[in-house]
C-alpha cells in the first residue's frame, strides 16, 4: 500500500528534508583530510540534535552508528569507523536521514577530498547528473520506469555502470517504504507516480560493472571488482504540477 501525504504532512516532509540537507551540508563543508569517518558520525549527531531531530539510521535494524559513510569503492551502508580516516584523493558519500516531527528527509552526496583523479571527477560527476535527471523525470502521471531509464541510459552513455540490488524507497512516517525506485529500467512501465506520493531517487554508479557483494559486517556493500562507486540523493515529493525536491541544499 503506498501512503499518500496530506497538505500537512507534505508541509512536515519539507521541515525534515531542510533539516537533512542542512545537516549534510554543514558537515560536508567540515571533511577534511586526516578526519576519522567516526567523527563524521559524531558531527552529524550533533547537528541533527541542534536542529531539533533524530538521525532516522541510528538502530534501523541494527544499524550502530546515525549516519551512512561509503567511501572510494564502497557503494552504500558503510559504517563509520575511528580507524578509517579521509586520505588525499578519497570520494565519500555522506548519507544523513533526519526524523523531524514523525516524518524523515534523506539525502546524500559523494564529495572529493582534495584533488581527486580523472576517474574519481567523473564517476562523481555522472552520479550527480544521474540523480538529478531523475529528479526531474518526476511528476503525476510518470511511471518508475521513466525514471530508471533516464538514469540508467545517461550513466550508461557516460561510461558507467548503475547498482541494480539496491534502490530508491518510498518515504514518509517511515523511512523505507513503498514503493521500490529502480534505478534502470524500460519507460513506460512500472508503477505511475500521484501526486501527495513521495520517494528518493539515489543512484549509486560505478565506474566499472553494476555488481555489488556484501561485507562481513552485515551492512558495507562495495563494489565487487574493487572500482570507484558514487552517489547522490534527494527526497522528492509529488506534486499536482511536477515534484518538489526537499533536500535541496541550503
Ligand atoms: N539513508 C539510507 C538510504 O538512502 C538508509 C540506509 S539504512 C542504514 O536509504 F541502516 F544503513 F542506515
Ligand atoms: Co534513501
Ligand atoms: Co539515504
Amino acid at each position: 500500500m503506498i501512503r499518500l501525504l496530506s497538505p500537512r504532512e507534505a508541509q512536515a516532509m519539507r521541515e525534515a528534508g531542510r533539516a537533512a540537507a542542512s545537516t549534510l551540508a554543514w558537515v560536508g563543508s567540515q571533511l577534511r583530510s586526516g578526519m576519522s569517518t567516526a567523527h563524521i558520525d559524531r558531527l552529524v549527531r550533533e547537528d541533527t540534535k541542534r536542529r531539533g531531530g533524530t538521525p532516522s539510521q541510528l538502530g534501523y535494524h541494527g544499524f550502530p552508528a546515525a549516519v551512512c559513510t561509503s567511501r572510494n569503492e564502497v557503494v552504500c551502508h558503510g559504517i563509520p569507523h575511528p580507524q578509517e580516516k579521509l586520505g588525499e584523493g578519497d570520494i565519500i558519500n555522506i548519507d544523513v536521514t533526519t526524523k523531524l516531527n514523525g516524518y524523515h528527509g534523506d539525502t546524500s552526496q559523494t564529495f572529493v577530498i582534495g584533488g581527486a583523479s580523472p576517474d574519481a571527477e567523473h564517476v562523481v560527476r555522472v552520479a550527480r547528473e544521474a540523480r538529478d535527471l531523475g529528479v526531474r523525470a518526476v511528476k503525476p502521471g510518470a511511471r518508475l520506469g521513466d525514471i530508471g531509464a533516464v538514469i540508467q541510459e545517461f550513466a550508461e552513455r557516460e561510461g558507467c555502470s548503475v547498482v541494480r540490488d539496491l534502490g530508491g524507497h518510498g518515504i514518509g512516517r517511515d523511512m523505507h517504504q513503498e514503493p521500490h525506485v529502480p534505478h534502470f529500467g524500460r519507460s513506460g512501465t512500472g508503477l505511475r507516480l500521484k501526486a501527495g506520493m513521495a520517494i528518493t531517487i539515489e543512484p549509486m554508479v560505478n565506474l566499472g560493472s553494476a555488481a555489488v557483494r556484501q561485507l562481513e559486517d552485515g551492512w558495507t556493500i562495495v563494489t565487487a571488482d574493487g572500482r570507484l562507486s558514487a552517489q547522490f540523493e534527494h527526497t522528492v515529493l509529488v506534486t499536482d504540477s511536477g515534484h518538489e525536491v526537499t533536500t535541496r541544499a541550503p
